[in-house]
């Protein structure tokens, strides 16, 4: 687990603490979250409890708690690399808060935790995230088809995603 706070220019990423749960619950409640990320209270939970592997950071900006990401890694020397999930409170949406989180995060992680390669996950739909991802510089592997429940029980396509170290924009 990564215990550290991470600083850029805009934003701080923070390791999440058990006061963060209703900070939380504002981002992950908004329905333009709840939509990706599915049942909020479930989301809220598995943002104050990570499994084994997990880092979970509050987005904060000025001061204020506005947003969640958190990577996975993967340790094992022959699979080495780490995931990436975030969520934007929804009044703070669109204005590169998102992007510039999952930069310092991939920086971090890249230079101080040995990573080459990073993934990411969205939905095949979920058009904003893509091109925030894009952005970045992660390029599209391919699509996982029947990936992950949607909030109504129906299976959705996922996107793979990865960046390789060298690839951050
Ligand atoms: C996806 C997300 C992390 C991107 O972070 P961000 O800070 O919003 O990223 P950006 O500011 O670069 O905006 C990304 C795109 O979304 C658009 N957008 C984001 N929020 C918007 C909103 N509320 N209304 C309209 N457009 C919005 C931006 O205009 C931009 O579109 P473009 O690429 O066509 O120009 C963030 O929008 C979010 O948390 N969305 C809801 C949850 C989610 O989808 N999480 C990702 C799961 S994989």
């Amino acid at each position: 687990m990564i215990n550290a706070v991470l600083a850029g220019d805009r934003v701080r990423l923070r390791p999440v603490r058990a006061e963060d749960e209703a900070a939380l619950q504002a981002v992950f409640s908004d329905p333009s979250v709840a939509v990706w990320w599915g049942d909020p209270a479930r989301s809220v939970r598995d943002a104050l409890n990570p499994d084994e592997g997990e880092s979970g950071f509050v987005i904060e900006a000025g001061g204020e708690p506005i947003g969640f990401i958190q990577c996975v890694e993967e340790t094992d020397p022959t699979y080495l690399h780490a995931g990436i999930d975030l969520a934007v409170r929804a009044d703070r949406q669109g204005q590169g808060f998102g992007p510039e989180a999952i930069r310092v995060l991939a920086r971090h992680l890249f230079t101080e935790r040995g990573h080459h390669r990073l993934t990411i996950d969205p939905s095949a739909g979920n058009r904003h995230a893509i091109e925030a991802y894009r952005r970045v510089g992660f390029q599209t592997v391919g699509v996982m088809r029947r990936y992950e429940h949607g909030p109504t029980g129906e299976w959705r396509d996922g996107l793979l995603m990865d960046l390789l170290e060298g690839e951050l924009t």
